[in-house]
């Protein structure tokens, strides 16, 4: 049967053990009940890791072999001794011990409460998948027992798992955080261990007393792959769970145990910069396939979000938000057919993140300035091209967007499609730049003219005190000056801009920092500048961050890339917030002040995925530029 490659049957079948003493507690007498379990739990061993045609052929033998009768009476849910016929397969039911029924996993999905004042990057929408995925979670830590999750990006695995540690009691669990790249060395692996242990004894080490240790191991197959064909942070690892012990680096290689520790891991299907990991080492882990959201589940997260959102909006523009959910959803499912990835597109991937960026940038609405329907849809435009069409690298692709957008408003507001399909278009929060004590509101800008009149008065501030730009703001600058406010604006906002020197890329960005309110922050490459020298830098602007509570835009060019090694430097503190080691002790990510976010960025012939956050409770925007991969004569185009 089609599953996720190489994973033993022998270890799938301990998966099976492990699972049935996760959920059998006590002692179980009734045959009937027992049998529920041991469906639940052969689903969670054998079951899990098979992909959706697995999947069915599967639930058809279990339960051609199980020869229960079925109930299928709507809302009249199966007993012991019955099997659920509601839905097609028995993946879609949870055994529930309490009540002694087959309960469907969508009737267990907790309502989703939107909370105003919740940052966008930290919410969280509970969909039949994140259910599940926190249910196995909590029986698998429950039982200390190593747990991956496997599954394409944007299903979910990172911001699940993370929405599981956040609610781990702080007084028993540590959480440590660490996002593998293909630069991730052994050494980093344990660095990162050993900086969160302390001695107990002389050879044993551990988590302070009475707690317990969990690593989350976020992209765990992206390290490079050696030439003797290992991958050597895994190789560590596989010693550290099989054997419970690591040895010292340099002369003395003691050994040291390691006490109280646990993981969760994540991971892609291998390929696309993924490798294949170690057979031997996966089989330590328990498997679950994470299957990429149902477009029920995509309407469910952003249509709760939205309603949430316009909750006290016109009552117009509240009963849109449905409509506008799923034109989104069109949008992307069209974007992804009509543009996939190429060699020279590579960059051409659009999953759940961009679909969340299009929201984040409609939760910046408010009912003062959004009124009318109309209103309201244009900045929806506004946002789907920030997302997808600003990514693309040419008129043909660009247009293909623009025709879709313009055929989605024709189709369904039309009315308003003169308000929405007007051009230019260009929203910010930059009107009261200057006033300090003014609260910004994204708004309509409406037109070059009253954009132009806006930033040249910024200009004309920021040369005063800086070194003077000489920069005309022409129509195009104008609408880049626009697109990178607006998403250094945003939490998580990263941008990597691409276009060929000289096309003003970080004037605009340093111009946009400026009116943003954000110092820049870049390195200064002189002689014999080394990786040290970039650690050391990245302190002080820790150090700024952290104690002084700025906000920063991190300004990165192709120039700043010394040696290789900065990236990856960059791609940690992307993803989990810190260069690790930047300093000895509590520099671990904290996950309650880490929100996640992409950006993405060629290193070399390799393509690499970036994460940013914030830092330190310090508002942290990294901006990352490069030029490349644009052909001439192309204006600058933004990533993000
Ligand atoms: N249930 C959800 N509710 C809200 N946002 C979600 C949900 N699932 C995923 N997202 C958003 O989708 C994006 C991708 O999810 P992520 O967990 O990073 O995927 P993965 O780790 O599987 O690649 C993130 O921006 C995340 O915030
Ligand atoms: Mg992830």
């Amino acid at each position: 049967m089609y599953g996720l490659n190489r994973v033993f049957s022998t270890s799938q079948v301990t998966q099976l053990a492990k699972m049935l003493d996760a959920l059998l507690e006590g002692e179980i007498e009734d045959p009937d009940l027992l049998e529920c379990f041991f469906l639940e739990a052969l689903y969670f061993s054998l079951g899990a890791s098979l992909l959706e045609d697995g999947r069915i052929k599967f639930d058809e033998s279990v339960k051609r072999i199980a020869s229960l009768p079925t109930a299928d009476t709507e809302e009249v849910w199966a007993k012991p001794g019955e099997l659920p016929g509601q839905l097609p397969t028995l993946y879609e039911f949870h055994f529930d011990s309490k009540r002694n029924q087959w309960i469907p996993w969508s009737k267990l999905v907790p309502e989703y409460v939107h909370d105003h004042q919740r940052k966008f990057i930290d919410i969280l929408v509970h969909t039949v998948d994140t259910t599940r995925t926190t249910w196995i979670l909590e029986r698998m830590v429950k039982i200390k027992q190593p747990v991956i999750f496997v599954g394409e990006s944007g299903t979910s695995k990172t911001a699940a798992t993370q929405n599981f540690l956040r609610h781990l009691s702080e007084d028993t669990n540590i959480v440590l955080m660490v996002s593998f790249s293909s630069r991730t060395t052994s050494m980093d692996i344990q660095r990162n261990l050993e900086a969160n242990v302390e001695k107990r004894t002389r050879d044993t080490y551990g988590p302070p007393m009475g707690k317990y240790l969990l690593v989350f191991m976020d992209d765990m197959n992206m390290p490079k792959v050696d030439e003797y064909g290992t991958q050597q942070p895994i190789a560590l690892l596989k010693l550290l769970l099989e054997k419970g012990y690591l040895y010292d680096r340099g002369k003395e290689l003691n050994c040291k145990n390691i006490r109280d520790l646990g993981f969760i891991a994540a991971m892609g299907k291998a390929g696309g910069g993924r490798n294949e990991v170690d057979p031997r080492f996966l089989s330590l882990f328990s498997t679950f396939n994470v299957p990429f959201p149902s477009e029920e589940s995509l309407h469910l997260i952003y249509f709760s979000i939205l309603k949430g959102h316009t909750a006290d909006f016109h009552e117009s523009i509240v009963a849109v938000s449905g409509l506008l959910t799923s034109c989104t959803l069109t949008l992307y499912k069209n974007i992804v057919q009509d543009l996939p990835p190429t060699p020279s597109k590579f960059h051409y991937i659009f999953n759940l993140r961009d679909l969340s960026r299009v929201f984040n940038g409609l939760v910046l609405t408010n009912p003062q300035r959004f009124q009318t329907v109309a209103q309201m849809v244009r900045v929806w435009r506004n946002e789907c091209l920030r997302v997808f069409h600003d990514r693309l690298i040419n008129k043909t692709d660009k247009q293909l967007v623009q025709d879709h957008i313009g055929n989605l408003v024709l189709e369904h507001f039309e009315e308003d499609e003169e308000v929405v399909m007007r051009d230019p278009i260009l929203f910010g929060d930059f009107r009261m730049a200057l006033h300090e004590e003014e609260t910004r509101i994204y708004e309509d800008i409406q037109d070059y003219e009253a954009a132009k009149a806006l930033f040249q008065e910024i200009l004309e501030e920021y040369n005063e005190i800086n070194t003077r730009m000489n920069l005309v703001l022409f129509d195009d600058a104008l609408e880049h000056l626009t697109r990178v406010h607006r998403i250094i604006r945003m939490d998580h906002g990263h941008a990597l801009l691409v276009g060929v020197g000289g096309s003003g890329k970080q004037l605009l960005a340093r111009l946009a920092a400026f009116t943003a309110g954000y110092e820049v922050f870049e390195i200064l490459l002189s002689r014999g500048y080394s990786e040290n020298s970039f650690r050391e830098d990245l302190k002080s602007l820790y150090m700024k961050l952290g104690l002084e509570n700025k906000t920063v835009m991190f300004l990165f060019t192709d120039a700043h890339v010394a040696e290789e090694g900065f990236l990856e430097l960059i791609n940690n503190m992307l993803t989990s917030g810190t260069p690790r080691p930047v300093a000895s002790g509590a520099h671990q990510a904290d996950p309650h002040h880490s929100p996640w976010g992409w950006v993405w960025l060629p290193s070399g012939p390799a393509l690499t995925s970036w994460w940013a956050s914030t830092a330190l409770g310090g508002r942290w925007k990294y901006f990352l530029t490069q030029h490349c991969w644009v052909p001439r004569r192309e204006t600058p185009g933004c990533l993000h």
